[in-house]
C-alpha cells in the first residue's frame, strides 16, 4: 500500500488506542509484522503538549519505519497547528481522528461526531493538508449514525481536499462498538475514492482479514483490539494472505518472552512505578487464552514492584529468567 512518497509493506497497520498503542507498544508490533503503527492520539490544544504524558507520546526515539502520529480536535486551524509541531518532532504522517468515539473527544464534537459536520470536515481536512509537507490520512467511522451511513460522502471531500489516505471502522459513531462491524460500507467507501483504504473494524483472524480484503476491495487491514497481548498476529495475517497458510501458534514460552520484553520496554518508556501499572492491563491480555489465568492475574494486581511482576510472569509462562533470548 502506499501512501504518498511512502511504500507501506506488509499491509497491515496497528489502529491508533489511546492507552495501549504506546512507543513501547509500537514498536513491538512493527518487530512482529505491522507495516505501520499510528501513534496514540495527540489532543489540539497546546496547553497539553508539554505535560509529561504528551512529551512521552511525542517522543519516537528507537521507532522503526515511519512515524505516523494522530491528532484530535475541532478546530482546523488548531489542528494545522498541531500537525505542524508533530512534523517537527518527527511525525512522518499525520493522521486525523474522526474515528473515535470516546467521550472525552466527542464532548469537544471532536472524534467522530465531526462526521455530521460535512462542511467542517472539509475545512479541517483542508487546513491540515496545507499546514504540512507529509501525507495527511483521515480515520473515519462508516458514519454519523445508522440511518445516517455519510461515509462515502465524506471520503470524497476528505480525496478533493488532499487526504492522502482512508482508514475506515465499519460502525457508525452511534453503535460505538455494539454489535458487528459491518463491511458493505467500507466497500461502498473504497469504490467512492482513488485513495487507499485501510478497512478496520474487528478483524481478529487470519482467515476474517482475507474475507474482509476481498469484501472491501480495501488496500490494507488496520487491526487494533486483535493486537492486544497478540503483536504477532500481524505476522501470522501476512503469511496467510502471502501463503495460503497459517503460521504454528507461538509457544508458551514464547509468549512469555515477548512478554517481558514488551514490559522492560514499559519499564524504561514510563519508569518502574508507572510502567509495572500501564503492564497489568497487557500482561492480562497476554494470558486470557492460557490455562489458571485469572489467578495469576489477581497475583499481578498485587504486586507493587517491577522485578517482583517480572518474577511472576516468568514463573506463569515457565520461564528461566536468564534464558529469555532463546524464548523470545
Ligand atoms: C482502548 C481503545 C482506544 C482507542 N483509541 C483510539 C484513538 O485514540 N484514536 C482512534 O482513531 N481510534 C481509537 N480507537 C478505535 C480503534 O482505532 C479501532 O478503530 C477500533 O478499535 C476498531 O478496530 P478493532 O475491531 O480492530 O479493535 C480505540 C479503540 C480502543 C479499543
Amino acid at each position: 500500500m502506499r501512501i504518498g512518497p511512502y511504500l507501506i509493506e506488509p499491509a497491515l497497520a496497528l489502529a491508533p488506542m489511546a492507552g495501549v498503542t504506546d512507543r513501547a507498544f509500537r514498536i513491538l508490533c512493527k518487530r512482529l509484522g505491522a507495516g505501520l503503527a499510528a501513534s496514540e492520539m495527540t489532543i489540539d490544544d497546546p496547553r497539553f503538549w508539554s505535560t509529561p504524558k504528551s512529551r512521552s507520546r511525542m517522543n519516537h526515539s528507537g521507532e522503526p519505519g515511519l512515524i505516523a502520529v494522530q491528532i484530535a480536535g475541532a478546530d482546523p486551524l488548531r489542528l494545522a497547528e498541531a500537525a505542524r509541531h508533530n512534523v517537527a518532532q518527527g511525525a512522518q504522517i499525520i493522521d486525523i481522528n474522526m474515528g473515535c468515539p470516546a467521550k472525552k473527544v466527542c464532548n469537544a464534537e471532536a472524534g467522530s461526531a465531526l462526521m455530521r459536520d460535512e462542511a467542517l470536515v472539509a475545512r479541517i481536512c483542508s487546513a491540515v493538508v496545507r499546514a504540512v509537507p507529509v501525507p495527511v490520512s483521515l480515520k473515519m467511522r462508516t458514519g454519523w449514525a445508522r440511518a445516517h451511513r455519510n461515509g462515502p460522502a465524506v471520503a470524497r471531500i476528505a480525496e478533493d481536499c488532499g487526504i492522502a489516505a482512508l482508514a475506515v471502522h465499519g460502525r457508525t459513531r452511534e453503535e460505538l462498538y455494539a454489535g458487528a462491524a459491518e463491511y458493505d460500507t467500507i466497500a461502498a467507501i473504497k469504490q467512492a475514492v482513488r485513495i487507499p483504504l485501510w478497512a478496520n473494524g474487528d478483524i481478529d483472524t487470519p482467515e476474517k482479514a482475507r474475507e474482509v480484503l476481498r469484501h472491501t476491495g480495501a488496500d490494507g487491514l488496520m487491526i487494533g483490539r486483535a493486537a492486544q497481548g497478540r503483536p504477532w498476529i500481524f505476522r501470522e495475517i501476512a503469511h496467510f494472505l502471502a501463503t495460503g497458510e497459517r503460521l504454528p501458534a507461538p509457544s508458551p514460552r514464547q509468549v512469555g518472552g515477548l512478554l517481558l520484553q514488551h514490559l522492560d520496554a514499559l519499564y524504561e518508556l514510563y519508569g518502574e512505578a508507572a510502567g509495572l501499572r500501564v503492564a497489568r492491563k497487557h500482561i492480562q491480555w497476554y494470558c486470557r487464552s492460557h490455562a489458571g489465568s485469572e489467578a495469576f492475574w489477581q497475583a499481578v494486581n498485587r504486586v507493587d514492584s517491577a522485578p517482583l511482576q517480572r518474577q511472576l510472569v516468568c514463573g506463569f509462562f515457565d520461564l528461566d529468567p536468564g534464558r529469555l533470548a532463546q524464548a523470545a
